[in-house]
């Protein structure tokens, strides 16, 4: 949560903040800053609540002239969102500036030492504590990095801080302890970002900060090291995507587009990984840890929010066809439920970012107990991805709308191909049957494009169900993780409430809430529980609740028991929760622009979240 970015080179730094801020904003967007050093070595702030593009407007650029300068677009964790506790932050001297992500735990204690020190604040943020414990020791020391060094050394949680001096004008000093920061370096210019959606347009070269490290960066270059003042030496790397990634390319929404490229997006994910002659899956990220695997008693999986749901469908496929035991914690809970966990465990960590902290924190808990991991990622080179003993990336491409939608079917699809991978090397699935999956998975893109042709079918529904306040959303196997998930999507984005459920579950609690108000989302795939299915349809019918039943083209059947159908194209029981997710995904969507909601920038939401 919340987006860094930072500038300094030859160029005016002004715009290049706001157009990085407006590249970040996804990942918190309750209020917004920037400060810049100016033409005559002066720090200038301006900060206020609301959406960058406001900020932009408020601002009188002409006196933001100058080619250093930090800013940040914010998810409030300490204090609401308001003008004041938007960064930057100044220290009470005004002479340490810092826009900062995370959490400084022990801010409490460090405002009380700072008061005794004669230290005041304007915020409720633990941010300005660190501005103002900055300051303290920039005091005794008057030296800009010994003074971050010796604050950041004396801080419990988490941060990636960017900070200005204005005793120092000439620089800029990062920093990261669990919250993602990265350069874009060229030999111009240097780019702070919190991920590279912000530096794509400047330079494909990029640094990412590790934990426990600082770089001053000067218009000469950037000097690397950890907050120990240990020197560093890194490797700059290439980014793998380009520009035209990451923008809306004609979609009114990222969350509409990022629906409509599911057809490519899952063959970007099987793309080279499955030998289509013989059913053969084959993920060269995860031969390193192959045997472990193999010989693992059972899998932990942990996730959070969708990808947790994706975690949950992966038990089922992982049970089902590699007959290996698993077992699926949330990320929060797995971390401080103090787990068992044996050496010989596999704990797969399931993350489109990459840097959502509780999974991190549920990573780094899992390999202290000596268990191997495996990350199933979407950003490349994320701290998560860089932290795992091996891997498979989804290949999902840049996910940018707050609603994760085309990285959960491409979660999902590389569950799949993991499932037939150790399903194959333990001898737990025949030839013919991998095949049967492998010809099926050749002809999902087609068969999600037709959804995607036929969306505006969903629409009609949408118009008819907008109004709803509650939302039931009902499926068995395969498909009750596929439920939870519809259930989320259509929280997240139009703020109706809605529950997912496993069907045959609803008559012991849910059906209570069955009237004529409640529609019921049956997902009802022509697989060996459709009849139970059926009996479930027929007991919310009986209570007069409104049916949408996602079902089969040819399932001439389930009309007679539903209000309305939403047609999907027929697939194998292991591919089911994939194909109904798209008009899952279509129906949130909308519903949610239907009821005028933002679906790109939901409220209280942040596309990443990297606090715990
Ligand atoms: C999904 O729509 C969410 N906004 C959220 O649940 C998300 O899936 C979760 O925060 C995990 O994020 P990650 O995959 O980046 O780790
Ligand atoms: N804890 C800080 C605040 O509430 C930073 C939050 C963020 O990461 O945006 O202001």
């Amino acid at each position: 949560m919340c987006g860094i970015v930072g500038y300094i080179g030859k160029k005016n730094a002004y715009q290049i903040l706001i157009d990085g801020l407006k590249r970040l904003e996804y990942r918190g967007y309750d209020s917004a800053g920037i400060s810049i050093i100016n033409n005559n070595s002066k720090i200038v702030a301006f900060k206020q609540k609301g959406k960058v593009s406001e900020v932009e407007s408020a601002i009188d650029s002409s006196e933001f002239t100058g080619n250093i300068g930090i800013g940040h677009t914010r998810w409030a964790t300490h204090g609401e969102p308001n003008d004041v506790n938007a960064h930057p932050h100044f220290d009470m001297d005004e002479n340490i500036i810092i826009v900062h992500n995370g959490i400084i735990e022990n801010y409490k204690t460090l405002q009380k030492f700072l008061s005794g020190e004669g230290f005041t604040n304007r915020s409720e943020t633990d941010t300005e504590i660190l501005a103002n414990l900055m300051n303290y020791y920039y005091r005794q020391t008057k030296n800009f990095e010994q003074a971050v060094r010796n604050s950041l050394n004396d801080v419990e949680g988490t941060y990636g801080v960017a900070c200005l001096c204005a005793k120092e004008p000439d620089r800029i000093i990062v920093a990261r302890k669990g919250s993602p920061l990265m350069l874009g370096v060229s030999m111009e210019e240097i780019i702070i970002a919190s991920d590279a959606s912000a530096i794509i347009n400047h330079t494909k070269n990029v640094m990412y900060l590790e934990d426990g490290e600082m770089a001053v960066l000067t218009k000469q270059g950037f000097q690397l090291k950890t907050i120990k003042d240990e020197d560093i030496y890194r490797e700059i790397q290439e980014l793998d995507f380009e520009l035209s990634e990451i923008e809306k390319g004609g979609f009114e929404h990222f969350m509409l587009k990022e629906i409509c490229e599911q057809s490519d997006s899952i063959q970007n994910t099987y793309r080279g990984r499955i030998n289509f002659d013989t059913g053969v899956a084959r993920l060269g990220g995860l031969e390193p840890v192959m045997e472990k695997i193999l010989n693992a008693k059972r899998i932990l999986i942990t996730a959070c929010g969708t990808a947790w749901h994706a975690g949950l469908t992966g038990e089922y496929m992982l049970e089902s066809c590699a007959r290996i035991p698993v077992e699926v914690d949330y990320a929060s809970e797995f971390r401080y439920r103090n787990p068992i966990i044996y050496p010989d465990d596999v704990v797969f960590v399931i993350s489109q970012s990459g840097e959502t902290a509780d999974t991190l924190s549920a990573l780094r808990e899992a390999k202290n107990n000596g268990a191997t991991t495996v990350g199933i990622v979407n950003a490349v080179g994320s701290t998560i991805a860089r932290e795992v003993d091996a891997g498979t990336y989804i290949h999902a491409g840049p996910e940018i709308g707050v609603a994760s939608t085309k990285a959960f079917t491409c979660q999902l699809m590389s569950l799949t191909l993991i499932s037939m991978m150790l399903a194959e090397a333990k001898g737990a699935m025949d030839s013919e049957n991998l095949k049967r999956i492998a010809d099926e998975i050749k002809m999902l893109p087609e068969k999600i494009q037709t959804m995607i042709d036929r969306r505006e079918e969903y629409k009609f529904i949408a118009e008819e169900f907008k109004d709803a306040r509650n939302f039931l959303y009902l499926g068995r196997g395969y498909n009750f993780p596929a439920a939870l998930e519809g259930a989320l999507k259509l929280k997240e984005i139009s703020y109706i409430h809605a529950e997912g459920y496993p069907a045959a579950e609803m008559k012991h609690g849910p059906i209570a809430l069955i009237d004529e108000n409640m529609p019921v989302v049956f997902i009802a795939p022509k697989d060996k529980t459709y009849d139970k299915i059926i009996s479930n349809i027929e007991e919310v019918k009986a209570r007069k609740g409104r049916i949408i039943s996602i079902a089969f083209e040819d399932d001439d059947q389930i009309a007679q028991y539903s209000d309305f159908v939403l047609r999907v194209p027929k697939t194998i029981n292991i591919l089911t929760p994939i194909i109904n997710s798209i008009p899952l995904q279509f129906l949130a969507y909308y519903i949610a622009t239907a009821r005028g909601c933002n679906v790109d920038q939901p409220r209280n939401l942040a596309k990443s979240v990297t606090v715990e």
